[in-house]
């Protein structure tokens, strides 16, 4: 079981918002989440329609009496989500628990008494570093901090990861650290200079999917419905499934390739005529597929950007073109381009934003 808690002491930068759809596209994945709502504000909560109001048993009885957190957990409109649901009541939890042994320790000891199965627990925090977060920061085992690149504040970052190095010490224990940018518009220069500057920074601890700003995201929490069902065709929802993805991938890489659905092992897909030479060559096959396509070159990392060098291409007469390439494991941005215009790969959700501006696609073989 991962446990997984979503934090920053910021404010609308992104948390509630990650840890419902996150929670709502690893679910879609046939992983069994439990959601805890850390926050009084109890927006994870609205967020899957449960009207905080009409709350019996919260987050809040667990941490302040001691109640199982399989006593409170509700089931939500999505299968195989569950949420611990909080509201305005666990605002005085800090008063309520101030002296009380091992106050900090709350929601682990919960954790660990807990008998219902699940695969990810994803912990909602609330905006500040106060005895919710540190509570959640105890229980998790890895943590990500949303980070809005459209309003960027490197000193509250450094606060917080600051906050995670004193509890790591304090604890003794290994909390790993991942950086979501989120908010981002690629049409904004700022944007894309801050969200280079992030990755340079914490490179290796970055999500490669940046969130990218999307009204939908905000409807859908409105609506109490996580984008996967809301607006399953918005980039919003791509991007939380590609987050959703490199979740996967860091349980195991090899999972990763199942849930991208271009790339397939060369040697069963590739026509006759080239099955000898994509043997010989092992490669994997990036396949596009445009029926109106004059020409369809691929360039990435793996072949310099040199369109099609080292490629071994077929086209098949419905319009389906498959790109060979041989390619040592490793990570690779890529695009496709249609008759001379660049296009990402429609049937890869995965992208990174690129120096001009604009999206390469995002392949890892392992
Ligand atoms: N990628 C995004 N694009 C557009 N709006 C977003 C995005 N992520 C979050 N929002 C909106 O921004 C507001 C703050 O986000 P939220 O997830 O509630 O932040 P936090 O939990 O950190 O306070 C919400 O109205 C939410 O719908
Ligand atoms: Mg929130």
């Amino acid at each position: 079981m991962r446990i997984i808690a979503v934090a920053n002491q910021k404010g609308g930068c992104g948390k509630t918002t990650t840890a419902i759809n996150l929670s709502a596209c690893l679910a879609k994945r046939d992983r069994k989440v439990l959601l805890i709502d850390m926050d009084p504000q109890g927006h994870s909560t609205l967020g899957y329609n449960i009207k905080t109001e009409e709350i019996g048993l919260s987050i809040y009885h667990v941490l302040r009496e001691g109640l199982l957190l399989d006593d409170v957990i509700l089931n939500t409109s999505v299968q195989n989500v569950s949420l611990a649901p909080a509201n305005v009541v666990l605002f005085t939890i800090e008063q309520d628990i101030a002296f009380f042994s091992e106050k900090e320790s709350r929601l682990q000891n919960a954790i660990c008494k807990l008998k219902k199965k699940f695969d990810y627990i994803i912990i909602d925090c609330p905006p500040n570093l106060g005895l919710l977060s540190i509570n959640a920061l105890r229980a998790a085992g890895e943590v990500i901090i949303p980070l809005d690149v459209s309003f960027f504040s490197l000193h509250g970052l450094s606060r917080l990861l600051e906050t995670i190095e004193m509890l790591k010490r304090h604890t003794g224990h290994n909390l790993e650290t991942f950086i979501l940018p989120t908010m981002f518009d690629r049409r904004s220069r700022f944007a894309r200079e801050i969200l280079d500057e992030v990755r340079n920074h914490f490179n290796g601890i970055i999500f490669s999917t940046p969130a990218r700003h999307c009204s939908k995201l905000r409807e859908s929490a409105s609506f109490g419905v996580p984008i996967c069902e809301y607006a399953p065709n918005s980039i919003g929802h791509w991007d939380y499934a590609g987050m959703a993805d490199e979740v996967l991938m860091q349980e195991d890489p090899s999972m990763y390739e199942a849930s991208v659905a271009v790339m397939e092992s060369a040697i069963n897909l590739i026509p006759d005529k080239v099955e000898r030479q994509a043997a010989q060559y092992n490669g994997i096959v990036f396949v596009y597929r445009d029926a109106k396509a004059a020409d369809v070159k691929i360039a990435g990392d793996f072949n310099n950007w040199i369109p099609d060098k080292g490629v071994v291409t077929s086209r098949e007469k419905d319009g389906t073109w498959k790109k060979v390439i041989n390619i040592p494991p490793g990570a690779y941005q890529y695009k496709f381009c249609i008759d001379g215009d660049w296009k990402e790969d429609p049937g890869n959700p995965n992208v990174v934003s690129n120096k001009y501006g604009s999206y390469n696609s995002l392949v890892i073989i392992d």
